[in-house]
């Protein structure tokens, strides 16, 4: 079976990608992702706050969940060992690429375009074969229009794109008023790929000590209908390489977002609750669905239910709406 893939211009060996995660923060897992047969890893983010950390006192916004950095960093529970300094990064990246064939993304998350284009180019020169911006924003400021932000992603994006020759993903939330135009804008700035969706954790509050504090719940499979749908719409309107990740757990969600048209499918939560191997069998499960309905390729299937290939593009859009509600029916002991 042929499920040789081309994502951001780099030749992969199938659609199956490791998401951004602890497991893809040191080698040891790294190497265990490319046994299990990941076609290509994305390293955990580069934080810049990180980088500055002790003047800014990273861990006590964190613990009291106060202050922006709080909001970005608030995926980590455990951040003090997850996190990497810019040169223990630039040393992973170096690492990776000599032990392992498979193609290595490097990921950023700045606050200032000087941090964003300085971390950009030193991923560059460590020899990452492309770079995720992973745009995670909280707009908690009243005074901050959506105009203004987005026009801030824009100039970041091409600026970064401009600093860089190897690929630009931009790994966006899904929360923008007309995400299809937010989408094709910034493939108009110059990314490559858009990584469709970041998930965004959200605080919990203890009511013991009445203290906010960072709760992370992995994702289910549920939640990659969100990136199927915007997969589909946007597949053949934007000219950029479509990443889905959220909820991507088994074969039949992989095989759902490829048929949409995402070009690979990331996982993180399915590998943390299994392991590494669970690609592997995923992989298997994928091929077996291929064989028995005769697809000689991946390639064949791709897209083939996305918006505008399928006979029922509505189902894509509002008019799903009402019939969506119909479709419920009350449990009986009701
Ligand atoms: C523990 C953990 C750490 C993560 N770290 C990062 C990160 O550093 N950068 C990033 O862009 N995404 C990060 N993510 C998000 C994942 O890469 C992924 O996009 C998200 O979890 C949705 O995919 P999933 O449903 O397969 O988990 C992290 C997720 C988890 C669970």
């Amino acid at each position: 079976m042929d499920l040789s893939t081309s994502y951001l211009g780099l030749a992969l060996r199938s659609p199956l990608v490791a998401s951004s995660s602890p497991l893809t923060g040191d080698l040891d897992g790294l190497r265990r992702l490319e046994d299990a047969g990941a076609a290509a890893v994305v390293l955990p983010s580069l934080f810049e706050e990180q980088l500055t950390a002790e003047s800014f006192e990273v861990d006590h916004m964190l613990d009291t969940g106060a202050g922006s950095f709080g909001e970005a960093l608030s995926y980590f529970p455990e951040h003090g060992d997850y996190h990497l300094g810019a040169d223990q990064y630039l040393d992973l990246i170096r690492a990776a690429k000599e032990a392992l064939d498979l193609p290595v993304i490097g990921s950023l998350n700045g606050t200032t375009v000087g941090g964003w284009l300085e971390h950009a180019g030193l991923i560059q020169q460590a020899g990452a074969d492309a770079l995720e911006l992973n745009l995670y924003v909280v707009a908690a400021d009243p005074d901050v229009c959506s105009r203004d932000l987005e026009e801030g992603h824009r100039e970041l994006v091409s600026a970064v794109r401009r600093s860089v020759d190897i690929p630009v993903a931009v790994k966006l939330g899904p929360f923008y008023t007309a995400f299809a135009h937010t989408a094709r804008e910034l493939v108009a700035c110059g990314a490559d790929g858009l990584v469709l969706f970041n998930r965004f954790y959200q605080p919990e509050l203890d009511l013991e000590t009445l203290e906010v504090r960072p709760h992370l719940v992995l994702s289910r499979s549920e939640e990659m209908r969100l990136p199927l749908r915007w997969i589909a719409i946007l597949r053949g309107r934007i000219e950029a390489s479509l990443a889905a990740t959220t909820g991507v757990h088994t074969a039949a969600d992989v095989l759902k977002l490829l048929l949409a048209g995402a070009d690979v499918t990331m996982m993180a939560s399915a590998l943390l609750e299994e392991g590494p191997d669970h690609l592997r069998r995923v992989e298997r499960e994928v091929v077996e669905w291929l064989e028995t309905r005769e697809y000689s390729s991946v390639g064949q299937l791709r897209g083939s239910v996305s918006q505008e290939s399928t006979r029922d593009p509505a189902a894509f859009e509002r008019a799903n709406y009402m019939s969506v509600l119909r479709s419920y029916s009350s449990p009986r002991h009701l």
